[in-house]
Formats: C-alpha cells, structure tokens, sequence
C-alpha cells in the first residue's frame, strides 16, 4: 500500500464515517443507559472480557469498543480515521465510559507500541483494508501478552462475488488486485440495522474518495493467522451478515429483534467468518 493509497483511504473513511453517524440517533444517551451495539456472536466469541485489556482494531467510530467497556474491558481502539477518532473520544466522553482511541494506521502502531493486550479483536470489514495480511497477524501476535487471545469476526470473503439479484459480481481468487471503490453508506442502506440507538433518515450523497482494498480468501487469512505464531483455535462459518446488507439480494433473517437485524442470502451460502486464535505460553 503506497502512502497515497493509504490518504485516499483515510479521506473516504473521514467522508463515510460522518455520514454513517448522521444516519444514528443519540448515541451517548444510548450508550448512557446501558444500550449495546454489539451481536450477540461477537460477544459469544470474545468470552468474559471483564478486567481485560483488549484491542479493538480498526474501531471505526468507537461504538463496539464502548459497548465493551460496558462489559468490563479495558479498551484501546486504534483507527486510521481522524473523523472516526474524534468521534470515539467524544463519544466516549458523552457517554461517561472511559477508553483510550489513538488514531494510526494499524501496522505503525503494532510496530511502535510497547503496550500488550490479553485481547486483540476486530469485527465486520478490517481484513480488506490491507494488502498485507500476513504482516497484520504478525502485529497482532506481537501485542497479545502470552496465553492472549486474537478474535477476529469477519464478513465471509464470498460475499463479495454476489451482486445484485445474486449475478456474479467480483471474483472470489484476486490476489495482488486492488479494488478502488469509495467507502459505502451501507448505514444508510441497512435502514436501521447498524443503528441500534435509533435511525434518523439522512440524505445521502456520493463519497467523493476512493478506497483502496484487498480481496483474501479463507485460506490466506488462516495460513496468516498460522505463520503469524498463533494458534487457531476456532473457525466457524455463519449462514447470516449481523447488520451489513451487501445487497438487495439478501433480505432481512426475520421480523424482529437481532433476526431483523441479520440478513440471509436465498441460497445456503457463508456469509461471516470468525476465528478465535491464542498465544502460546
Ligand atoms: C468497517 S470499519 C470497522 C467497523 C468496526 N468494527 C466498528 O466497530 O465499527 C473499518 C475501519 O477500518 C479503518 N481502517 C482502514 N484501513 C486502516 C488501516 N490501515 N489502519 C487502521 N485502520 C484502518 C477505517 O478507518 C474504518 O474505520
């Protein structure tokens, strides 16, 4: 990834990143009373996370990483988003729980950080923002304390090979291939299901930044996660995307509550990955 990349990147998550929040109603009162913006999966993949130091990777607007503070952890988010950032510390301010946002790109912070983590987690669309797998699973063995754990839930890299009406879209082999589309509004477009606090209808305009991302197929992340030294425990794939709607072609789980918020493709196909992985020692 080339500096620029890295700036066109950061400009289009600054543009989407505003305008996702636009989209939810008063997070800090949501927050305040003790509401969460976490799955259920996610939870369940974590563990106890109480008195924990956990990392949360790419923590976007600091909405998960709050959410966990409620649950106990002691939380670090770092994002490469001055517009994600500034958010979170507000939000973490308004809403009376306390967590530290550092705004970096992940891999200068894993190589400059002295700090260590029982925890390293990331959750719904990290891997695709680099181009060096590997190199970031080195990262994150590198910041776990021995006996660590890294907890990974992921939209399944499949999905990206259905478009609309279920046509074939991008290919699922791509390595090496950049594809350069601006961060979506997919808050605006999943209508309330990545917006727990409330939705507030918004009106939407084009990001004007291109986004640079990397396909990795299931076997690049878990040959990644291996020959960073940690050891894979879990694997599991799930037949539904918590609050993400690739396209129309997937349609909400059920009526309501976290099913209304889960959306299922019309055929049996993966469509989140999660991986739980430890440190030795
Ligand atoms: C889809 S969001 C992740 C959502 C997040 N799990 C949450 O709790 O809301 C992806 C995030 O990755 C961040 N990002 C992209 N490339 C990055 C990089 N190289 N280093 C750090 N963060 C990065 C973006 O700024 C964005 O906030």
């Amino acid at each position: 990834m080339t500096p620029k990349e890295l700036e066109d990147t950061r400009a289009s998550w600054n543009f989407a990143t505003k305008q996702h929040n636009a989209h939810k109603h008063e997070q800090a009162a949501f927050l305040r009373s003790g509401g969460s913006t976490l799955f259920p999966d996610e939870v369940e993949l974590l563990g106890d996370v109480k008195g924990k130091r956990l990392l949360h990777l790419c923590c976007n607007a600091g909405q998960d990483s709050l959410s966990l503070v409620q649950l106990g952890a002691v939380v670090t988010g770092v994002d490469l988003s001055d517009e994600a950032i500034g958010f979170a510390t507000a939000l973490s301010k308004d809403s009376r729980l306390p967590a530290t946002f550092i705004r970096s790109e992940a891999n200068a912070f894993f190589e400059s950080t002295t700090e260590r983590f029982d925890l390293v987690f990331f959750s719904y669309g990290v891997l695709g923002w680099f181009d060096d797998v590997p190199r970031l699973m080195k990262g994150c063995a590198r910041v776990l304390s021995p006996a660590g754990r890294l907890v990974g839930l992921e939209i399944h890299p499949l999905v990206w090979s259905f478009g609309e009406g279920g046509a074939w879209k991008d290919p699922y082999f791509a390595p090496g291939h950049d594809f350069d589309d601006p961060v979506s509004n997919y808050v605006g477009e999943a209508a309330g299901a990545l917006s727990p606090s409330g939705h507030v209808a918004a009106p939407s305009t084009p990001n004007p930044n291109r986004a640079h991302s990397w396909q990795h197929t299931v076997g690049d992340i878990v040959t990644a996660v291996a020959s960073s030294g940690l050891q894979l425990e879990l694997l599991r794939e799930y037949p539904y995307a918590n609050g993400f709607r690739p396209t129309t072609w997937f349609a909400p789980r059920g009526a309501e509550g976290v099913e209304a918020r889960r959306f299922v493709p019309p055929v049996s196909l993966p469509v989140m990955l999660g991986l739980t992985a430890r440190k030795h020692g």
